[in-house]
């Protein structure tokens, strides 16, 4: 009898085994990428960014992003004064990028139009809901509700005319949702340590920004450089890092008194048009200084994660810059490196027989007792100096291919920049791409555009909102650049800069596709998918950050509304009113679908 009993306990143990270990490996046919195909999205005219033509636009995008394993459904739409309410599925891995146009030239109060989804095979739901608010400064107005997965309701305005705003949404039922309406935790990597430990560095997915430190003018130089044409971002480097940001795009200078080469008046972060031109135009960001305590607060406050700054320039100017570059000396040199001492968690003495794209996320997030690795790599005038004891490195120690499209529309950039990443396969085997693909997903305006329009109008408007649609169905389980570099990175809204309006595409959209995305290529990984894994204790599921509120575009905040307030919401559907299925109400009704 014990016998038996001990048998049936041994059996059924091992089957548990079995199962575990079935449940736990990659398998070809476990795939849910899509690919179906989606109606073509469209780019911001370039006439729109002018705000005089832009803010007579009746023309919007929602874009929707699904990242998840489950299909996005479209349940039904209901619109009233709108010439196109064009909203569809989503279906796994992919985006859609849906229209709106407003009847006639100018909108009354009137118009509104509502679009509910579900999560297939779960019971979420969301609804995007359109509006416009007269009168308002901002009457062009959409509201994310995501109450129905607990993930709160955001109020956006659109960026500008004919361009978008975007819902990035990833996990799944079994792991959890999560959507950008706000970002999550600091850590992010940390947090999915061990969706990403095995993985090697050239098969992660992460965000970077360029011109990094240049989130401020600081006049150091004297030169044209100014917010219009120079900026590039519009929070510093401890909320890039919060922002999600891994990779940046440093570019650092020292500055000399117009009479006195030999003497250094500190080390600014610059962005020229050249820094070994004869005259540099441009000015100065953040000072060395502020970009190491910014990396100081982030690396105590979120420990773990792997950061990568790559510093370019590395050369003197002159205050008055009309006298070409100052080369550095030993001196100065060593008065940088001394200054990067000061960065906490440095990874001294990295192993570099191999190219650092091929060691495991894990060799750098294991380091310093775990509290992970700040990767210094110079990519400047130094002459291949480096000092590996310190943990500061040449930018050769990596493998990088950087690419840069120089383009000055956003419709140019994104099909030359998904054509580099689609040139190469990610996977096991000889035909795995070896190196570390920098997508820069960034416009290049002249001098007479950027400062007309901005440079960050030209971010949020055309550029980064182009990223959603186009570049996500430009990515699939075996294509995809390694950074997505960007300018203002977590600004929807123009000169919204405060943490708290900042928005969280990139952050989720970079969450999400190492997730799902490069979990679904099992060459890339072994093991099966966290999001269709049973058991999924581990991952980014983040209870302690979930919050069900609402955010108004204007920033007010309610963090606990009555269950009953949805802004945007049509309680009663007028005479007039186009339902999905192209049914007219011809008189109003209550709405059926609330
Ligand atoms: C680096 O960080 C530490 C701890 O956060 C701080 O004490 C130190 O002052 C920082 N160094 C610099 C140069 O900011
Ligand atoms: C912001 O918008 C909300 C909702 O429309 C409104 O209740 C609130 O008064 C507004 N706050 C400010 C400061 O305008
Ligand atoms: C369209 O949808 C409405 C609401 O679900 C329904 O009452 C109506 O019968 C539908 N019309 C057609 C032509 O299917
Ligand atoms: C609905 O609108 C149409 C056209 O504007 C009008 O002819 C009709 O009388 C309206 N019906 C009701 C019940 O208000």
């Amino acid at each position: 009898m014990r016998a038996v009993k001990l048998l049936a306990a041994l059996v059924s143990s091992a089957w548990v085994l079995v199962r575990g270990q079935a449940d736990d490996v990659c398998k070809a046919q476990d795939r849910t990428y899509s690919t179906e195909a989606l109606p073509a999205g469209a780019y911001q005219p370039y006439d729109k960014l002018n705000p005089v033509v832009g803010k007579l636009s009746s023309k919007f995008y929602i874009t929707v992003v699904n990242l998840t394993p489950h299909r996005i459904k479209l349940e039904s739409t209901h619109s009233y004064q709108m010439d196109t309410f064009d909203f569809g599925d989503i279906p796994q891995g992919r985006a859609r990028q849906n229209a709106v146009k407003y009847r006639g030239t100018w909108y009354t109060r009137d118009d509104a139009g509502e679009a509910y989804y579900g999560i297939e095979g779960t019971d979420k739901k969301f609804a995007v809901r359109v509006k416009s608010y007269i009168p308002s400064s901002d009457p062009r107005r959409v509201v994310l509700d995501l109450s129905g997965m607990g993930l709160g309701q955001r109020e956006y305005v659109f960026p500008g005319g004919e361009t978008a705003v975007s819902l990035v949404i990833t996990g799944s039922s079994r792991f959890g949702f999560q959507a950008s309406l706000r970002h999550g935790p600091g850590n992010w990597m940390r947090k999915m340590y061990d969706v990403i430990r095995d993985r090697l560095v050239r098969h992660l997915i992460m965000p970077g920004t360029h011109d990094a430190g240049m989130s401020r003018i600081t006049n150091k130089i004297v030169s044209i450089g100014s917010e219009e044409n120079t900026q590039n971002q519009g929070i510093n480097i401890y909320d890039q890092l919060r922002a999600g940001s891994r990779w940046f795009d440093l570019r650092v200078g020292s500055v000399h008194p117009n009479n006195n080469a030999a003497q250094n008046n500190g080390f600014w972060v610059m962005h020229v048009n050249d820094e070994m031109a004869t005259l540099a135009i441009g000015n100065t960001g953040e000072s060395l200084d502020d970009v190491i305590s910014e990396i100081n607060r982030s690396t105590s406050e979120n420990p773990g994660e792997i950061i990568f700054f790559t510093v370019r320039y590395l050369v003197g100017r002159y205050e008055f810059p009309d006298r070409g570059p100052i080369m550095w000396n030993d001196a100065i040199v060593n008065d940088f490196f001394v200054k990067l001492r000061a960065i906490n968690n440095r990874c001294p003495n990295l192993d570099t027989t191999t190219g650092f794209q091929n060691q495991k996320a894990s060799y750098f997030m294991d380091q310093n007792e775990g509290k992970g690795c700040v990767i210094l790599l110079l990519n400047g005038h130094l002459d291949g100096r480096e000092s590996p004891g310190d943990g500061i490195y040449n930018i050769n120690r990596m493998n990088i291919q950087d690419h840069w499209s120089n383009k000055m529309q956003a419709s140019d950039m994104a099909p030359d920049q998904i054509n580099t990443w689609r040139s190469v396969a990610r996977g096991g085997g000889p035909a795995d791409y070896g190196g570390f693909l920098i997508g820069q997903w960034l416009v290049t305006p002249d001098a007479l555009a950027s400062t007309a329009y901005t440079l960050q109008n030209f971010a949020i408007q055309p550029t980064n909102p182009s990223l959603y649609w186009a570049g996500v169905n430009g990515i699939d389980p075996e294509h995809w650049p390694n950074v997505l570099l960007v300018d203002y990175i977590g600004v929807q809204q123009r000169d919204q800069w405060a943490w708290d309006r900042l928005s969280a595409e990139l952050y989720t959209l970079a969450v999400g596709m190492n997730l799902y995305m490069a979990s679904e290529n099992c060459d890339v990984g072994k093991r099966r998918t966290p999001l269709l894994r049973r058991g999924g204790s581990e991952g980014v599921e983040d209870r302690e950050v979930s919050w069900n509120g609402i955010l108004f575009a204007n920033g007010t905040k309610l963090d606990n509304p009555p269950p009953t307030l949805h802004p945007g919401r049509a309680e009663i559907l007028r005479n007039g009113t186009v339902l999905g299925n192209g049914t007219v109400l011809e008189e109003s009704i209550p709405n059926p679908w609330l």
